[in-house]
């Protein structure tokens, strides 16, 4: 059996009458809004909902039904037990009236239940009404909507800071990784080459040999690109010096040489950015061209910069494979993201058209600079 017993309110003949609802209405209006106030899930939300419409004695009882993934179910139930409300004989077609109330956004009523849409994507059934105004409906139909949509404003920021937290994470995963790397570089080519040089000038100290001298500057002319090679990929001296352009050139010139992908760069801004913007812009293409080199398989690339509505545009495209770039996991696009954080932090965007075997482009904005 659902129904609870308990004295029934009468109708409010008098001004006495009136006034004791009143105040039982806001007493549940206050009792409900402490109850969700902290509430981070919305189906503890539509529990505490009515948990208290239930104990206030507005309704015998209820159950609260959200859709999920394209089916409505039940995520509470007021005072009867789950199989009691499996087995509740009001509730016969319930699921079908609930879908049409959801759709129209109306409070509905069929026999015994009240049907009260609090959103979207949830409704209450409220069984045997008492004296329930509709005014005081509505009050309780804003509050558990707002105290919802604050649960799903909550679980996106959670979602965001945890984004944040993986991608500062594989952003020191990288550094340590480059670093690394520099050591290696270091270490392997470029300590193996001062090595062989002091060798061979040690040979040549006593006894000067003209062919083993020319096979030494040789070696040290390796060094020295391997040197400008490191200097290049940790800050290029000539984006500070001579700005984006030249810098991306410089970027393409090399890509040319060492993995014969042409590389064509047209920037056409009326004067030179900021050092932030610059450094972003100049990062975003190097990630964008890298990827061209290693995913891609494309015999040529572009990179393209413009004035563009009070901004700056940074269009890099290919013609190679092409890929899917929504079909892509989170810990598949540690560097698309890294991208997109730096121009996010100067308040640009980045945004990627590609298909298999159609090439891809990487656009990347930058507003204009706030003074
Ligand atoms: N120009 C491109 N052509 C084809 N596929 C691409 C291109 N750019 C990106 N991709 C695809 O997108 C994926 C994600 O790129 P992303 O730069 O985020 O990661 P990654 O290059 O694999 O690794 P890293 O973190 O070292 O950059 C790549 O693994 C590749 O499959
Ligand atoms: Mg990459």
């Amino acid at each position: 059996m659902i129904a609870r017993s308990r004295p029934r309110a009468g109708l409010a003949t008098t001004v006495g009458d009136e006034a004791a609802r009143r105040t039982r209405e806001l007493e549940t209006l206050h009792r409900l809004a402490q109850r969700v106030a902290a509430e981070p899930d919305p189906r503890g939300v539509l529990e505490h909902a009515l948990r208290t419409l239930v104990d206030m004695d507005w309704f015998d009882c209820g159950e609260a039904l959200m859709e999920e993934e394209g089916s409505l179910v039940t995520v509470a139930v007021g005072s009867c037990s789950a199989q009691a409300v499996a087995a509740c004989p009001l509730r016969e077609g319930l699921g079908d009236d609930a879908r049409a109330v959801l759709r129209s956004g109306v409070v509905t009523r069929r026999g015994r239940w009240r049907l009260v849409p609090v959103g979207p994507a949830a409704l209450l059934a409220l069984a045997g009404a008492a004296d329930v105004s509709a005014s005081f409906l509505a009050a309780v139909v804003e509050l558990v909507h707002a105290a919802l949509k604050r649960t799903h404003l909550h679980a996106r920021l959670a979602e965001k800071e945890q984004q944040r937290s993986r991608l500062l994470q594989a952003v020191l995963n990288a550094q340590e990784e480059e670093r690394g790397r520099i050591s290696r570089d270091l270490h392997d080519q470029i300590g193996q080459s001062l090595t062989a040089l002091l060798l061979g000038l040690d040979r040549n100290l006593d006894e000067p040999d003209t062919s083993d001298l020319a096979k030494l500057k040789e070696i040290a002319s390796i060094a020295l690109a391997d040197v400008r090679r490191i200097a290049l990929d940790l800050r290029p001296s000539v984006l500070d010096e001579l700005g984006l352009e030249a810098a991306l050139r410089r970027f393409a010139r090399d890509t040319h040489e060492r993995y014969q992908i042409e590389v064509r760069v047209l920037v056409t801004l009326p004067k030179r950015l900021g050092h932030q913007e610059e450094t972003v812009l100049y990062r975003v293409a190097q990630e964008a061209l890298t990827n061209v080199v290693r995913h891609a398989r494309a015999r040529s690339a572009s990179v393209v910069v413009t004035a563009s509505h009070g901004g700056v545009q940074l269009v890099v495209e290919d013609d190679g494979v092409g890929f899917d770039p929504d079909g892509l996991a989170a810990a598949e696009q540690i560097g698309l993201m890294g991208m997109r954080e730096r121009l996010e932090l100067l308040g640009g965007s980045l945004r990627l058209e590609s298909a298999a075997g159609e090439g891809s482009s990487v656009y990347a904005r930058l507003p204009s600079r706030r003074s």
